[in-house]
């Protein structure tokens, strides 16, 4: 008789967004006449810039010519995205990336959860509490968590990084030596950023305790403060203690669309053992490459019009941000993010859950957004709200917010 994997049963309940979604589809399909406005998951509503539709049409008519049609891409991604890449997030920033350093993929989430398969089972996870669920929940998948406790909603092999008000959301050294550290800077849920110096003590950690940080810079497009890091390659260091996983969803909305990279510099080693050529290993048996048309469409993010484009949307989602912050300021909650992150985090007010305020929220001001505890126990008595909406929509949530 087949078994199955039983770390999967280990998982408490479902995927995050996934129980958002049910809740409020329960909700909407008992009140078809509310109009709901969603800021929970963070999905771009702004369409693709003009100069990647036309990167992506001029690939897609490419596609179509025998002289020019592409079958498997190479798996590690093309070298004219790579290059784009290795000048435009690494050169232009000073820090020493090669284009064959970087692994493009189907996305930052995909990586994210894969990215693990090559560590031992042995290996030790410290995470930021809260956090985004991808990384302990594939990591329990894998096995490496130990077991779940539903009272302290922690795992016991799992080190937790509280990131609260009090410490201004930056987590502290652990006091239990990890194996890997993983770090998301601008934060997703929280918001939060640290300065160049906060992670280059980060850097410095790793490298003296033997560790490897899985540095998670999805965000940074959003960064607007000075000394705030766009890359973990901008710390000393860095090349022999970090991976980074970075994705086209949040700087150029593909999140319908599908693109991201992993950068495993060539000096990253465990003894003898470069993770850069597990990684290739893996991806060259387990993927076959990020569609032709899309690595195209990834190029022209590069372009002078590419960026001049992005750059205004990101202008408008951080101006939704701005709008967010101020106006529940305004009305007496406590708030924090929002600076150099589309997320906007909050204090549930009236000593509410975040369960129960999500659910107030939704029934009360028809407006949908993400409970803190979802991100793990620290996010208790914290709320999330995305930027990433309409202008309109945000301002008309935040009219609703007041009013309540
Ligand atoms: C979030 O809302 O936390 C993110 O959008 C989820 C993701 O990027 O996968």
């Amino acid at each position: 008789m087949y078994k199955i994997n039983d770390n999967y049963l280990k998982l408490p309940g479902s995927y995050l967004f996934s129980t958002i979604g049910k809740k409020v589809a329960a909700y909407s399909a008992a009140h078809p006449d509310k109009t709901i406005i969603r800021l929970g998951i963070g999905d771009v509503t702004q369409p693709l810039a003009p100069a990647i539709i036309s990167a992506m049409h001029k690939a897609v008519d490419e596609m179509g010519e025998a002289a020019t049609f592409r079958g498997y891409a190479p798996d590690l991604g093309y070298e004219f995205l790579r290059s784009a890449i290795a000048r435009g997030d690494y050169a232009s920033r000073g820090a020493d990336i090669q284009a064959d350093e970087i692994f493009v993929s189907d996305g930052a989430k995909c990586d994210s959860g894969n990215i693990q398969e090559i560590f031992g089972l042995d290996n030790r996870i410290a995470v930021c509490d809260p956090v985004y669920p991808v990384y302990v929940d594939t990591n329990a998948m894998a096995g490496r968590t130990g077991e779940y406790d539903p009272k302290t909603q922690r795992w016991s092999n799992v080190i937790y990084m509280p990131c609260t008000a009090e410490n201004g959301f930056a987590p502290e050294l652990p006091q239990e030596t990890p194996d890997l550290i993983y770090l998301c800077f601008p934060n997703n849920p929280t918001g939060s950023a640290i300065t160049k110096e906060q992670l280059q003590a980060w850097v410095d950690y790793a490298n003296r305790a033997g560790a490897v940080i899985i540095y998670d810079a999805a965000y940074e497009a959003y960064i607007s403060e000075e000394n705030v890091p766009h890359t973990i390659y901008e710390c000393e260091g860095a090349r022999t203690c970090a991976i980074e996983l970075k994705s086209f969803s949040k700087n150029a909305g593909f999140t319908g669309v599908r693109l991201g990279y992993t950068v495993i510099p060539k000096d990253l080693k465990c003894g003898d053992v470069s993770l850069h050529s597990l990684w290739a290993r893996r991806h060259g048996t387990k993927y076959n490459g990020a569609p032709y048309i899309i690595q195209r469409a990834g190029e022209a993010v590069y372009s002078k019009e590419g960026r001049q484009q992005l750059a205004r949307q990101v202008e408008t989602y951080m101006y939704n941000a701005r709008t967010i912050r101020e106006g529940l300021e305004a009305a007496g909650y406590k708030v924090y993010g929002g600076v150099n992150a589309p997320y906007i985090w909050l204090k549930t007010p009236g000593g509410m859950t975040s369960w129960e305020f999500f659910d107030y929220l939704l029934e009360q001001a028809n407006v949908v957004g993400t409970p803190g505890s979802g991100f793990g126990p620290s996010g208790e008595g914290y709320f999330r709200l995305t930027a990433f909406g309409s202008y309109e929509n945000s301002v008309e949530a935040l009219k609703r917010i007041r009013k309540l």
